[in-house]
């Protein structure tokens, strides 16, 4: 991995499916621009190349075969290319760089979702990561019926979609324990709320903690 230094601002958002956090990643990126401020929008699995490669892999639904350790090991792949080629030269670029989903995607569809042991995902992500973690996040929360649904509406069928609602439960639970495990880094958003609303909401959160 190239220079590990680090001068620009790393924000993840996070969430289950159809919270509307793409919508707002971009909300906020508009809006940091407008101010001047150079930014990176980005987003896993894709953001390169080769990971737009691994990302179809990723998601079509008729790879039902995929083995849970190919899931993982195929996400991991992304995020170091991800990194490498994208995000680290941004962000010693001096870039705000705010990507749709990184690693704790990874902890609470593969960890918590799939039932893979959380400490052999967290020694994949050193190797993908080098440890490397965004200083800020913001965790769009909504109850799965209705995230789910808010899918559908728009006809977005991928392969980890199809997967039951208990799946997703987990995975919204998995989000909720990070949250509070790490509560500096990761902020709560409601995302059942009207989208100006949420664009709001995460405004304030940034700003409060980076004063823009
Ligand atoms: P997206 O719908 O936000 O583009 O994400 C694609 C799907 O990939 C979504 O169902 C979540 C899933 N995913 C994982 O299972 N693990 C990961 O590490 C990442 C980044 C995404």
């Amino acid at each position: 991995m190239k220079s590990r230094l680090q001068k620009g601002i790393f924000i993840s958002f996070e969430g289950i499916e159809g919270t509307g956090k793409t919508t707002q990643a971009k909300f906020l990126s508009e809006r940091l621009m407008d101010k001047g401020y150079d930014v990176f929008l980005t987003q896993e699995p894709g953001g390169t190349g080769i990971g737009n490669k691994i990302r179809e892999i990723l998601l079509l639904p008729e790879h039902r075969e995929m083995s849970h350790v190919t899931e993982l090991l195929l996400y991991n792949a992304d995020r170091s290319q991800h990194l490498t080629e994208k995000i680290l030269p941004a962000l010693n670029a001096g870039k705000i760089v705010i990507t749709d989903r990184f690693a704790d995607s990874t902890i609470v569809y593969q960890g918590y979702g799939r039932g893979i042991d959380l400490s052999l995902i967290m020694s994949l992500d050193n190797i993908a990561t080098g440890g490397i973690k965004p200083q800020f996040t913001i965790l769009f929360d909504l109850d799965v019926e209705t995230g789910l649904m808010r899918n559908k509406g728009v006809n977005k069928v991928d392969r980890l979609e199809l997967e039951d609602i208990e799946f997703h439960r987990k995975v919204r639970d998995g989000y909720l324990k990070i949250a509070k495990m790490e509560p500096e880094r990761v902020k709560i958003v409601d995302a059942s709320k009207p989208s100006e609303y949420v664009r709001d909401a995460v405004w304030k959160i940034v700003n409060s903690r980076f004063q823009l």
